[in-house]
């Protein structure tokens, strides 16, 4: 039996050793190891080994598969590598790669992120609403009925349904208070839509950013002071703001801001709208929401908004605000 053991062995190890291809290793495999393979038949004839060397020829058999087996994976493994650098061989290592399109982050997000940051450090969270509104959340709510000459100039595109593009953010202000309770303390920064004709300095579609704080005894020194420090976070210490009196129709007293920065080019710019809500918007969310939560005696508030396009223009030097969406990636990679 020892004799037969040490023949299989020999066999066993030489056809792994010669066997070609891995399709040809796993024939060996079956052909020694397995269920009817030679090692297996040869343990059968355990049975009429004789008791005194049971023993001895047990361990050789389980030395036998342990080597064979040992065999077959050194073999495995090396047609495995063998295969790995013959696909490799035909790869030159030397040849420059392709290199990865970096993209940039455009303009516009830059000063929306950083905007961003600087009202979340002071407690705004950020409001969305959509781009098509309805005329009510437009205008009807932010105290601008129909028959109102503020409509005239916000004119806009309609949908044959009525609804619109939404000619400013504000549309957010509403949004917002309908669905939560005060406090509410938001940004909401999105797209506007006008019909202008598009010129260097005029776009259809512009980008805004609007804020709107109610609470109970939020003040105008609270607009001006949060304004203020977001626009010398934004601009730097050396910035002056100037509160100038307006008119807008969902505010009042009601500001325009104007401001002058070196960054800017050190000339006064007018960047923004705000002032304190009406109580006319209050009412009319009371009357939607069918409480008085927010009822105009017992909250106030600010609301400010302010386009994106042009600061981000003055801010890079960018003479035509239709570079901001023409994607000409000449102009946007210089970002
Ligand atoms: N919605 C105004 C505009 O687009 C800006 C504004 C927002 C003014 C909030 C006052 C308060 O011109």
């Amino acid at each position: 039996m020892e004799a037969q053991i040490e023949s299989l062995r020999g066999e066993a190890l030489a056809a792994i050793a010669d066997a070609p291809t891995a399709a040809d290793l796993a024939a060996v495999r079956v052909k020694y190891l397995g269920r009817a393979g030679a090692i297996p038949l040869l343990s059968e004839g355990m049975r009429s080994v004789p008791k005194e060397s049971k023993a001895a020829v047990g361990k050789a058999l389980n030395a036998l598969r342990t080597d064979v087996t040992a065999a077959l994976e050194g073999r495995e493994q090396a047609l495995a590598n063998a295969a790995d650098e013959a696909a490799l061989a035909e790869i030159d290592v030397t040849l420059p790669g392709i290199p990865p399109l970096r993209g940039s982050i455009h303009p516009l997000t830059t000063l929306l992120d950083r905007a961003v940051r600087i009202f979340r450090r002071m407690g705004f969270a950020l409001a969305d609403g959509p781009d098509i509104e309805t005329e009510w959340h437009c205008f009807d709510a932010l105290n601008t009925p129909s028959y109102h000459p503020a409509r005239n100039e916000q004119d806009t595109f309609y949908l044959p349904d009525g609804r619109l593009l939404r000619t400013h953010t504000s549309t957010v202000q509403i949004r917002t208070m309908e669905s939560q309770p005060p406090p509410v303390r938001i940004i909401a920064p999105g797209a506007a839509y006008r019909r202008d004709e598009v010129d260097a300095t005029h776009l259809a579609q512009f980008t805004q950013m609007e804020g709107l704080y109610v609470a109970p005894g939020v003040s105008l020194a609270d607009l001006k002071g949060t304004l203020e420090f977001f626009f010398r976070e934004l601009f730097g210490e050396g910035t002056a703001i100037r509160f100038r009196p307006h008119f807008f129709p969902f505010t009042e007293p009601s500001f325009e801001i104007d401001i002058q920065a070196a960054a800017l080019g050190g000339k006064w710019m007018e960047l923004a709208g705000c002032g304190m809500v009406d109580p006319a918007v209050l009412e009319s969310i009371c009357d939607r929401r069918r409480d008085r939560v927010y009822d105009p005696e017992t909250v106030t508030g600010f609301a400010f908004g302010f386009g994106l396009d042009r600061l981000a223009m003055n801010l890079t030097g960018i003479p035509d605000i239709r570079m901001l969406v023409e994607n000409d990636l000449r102009f946007l990679k210089q970002f």
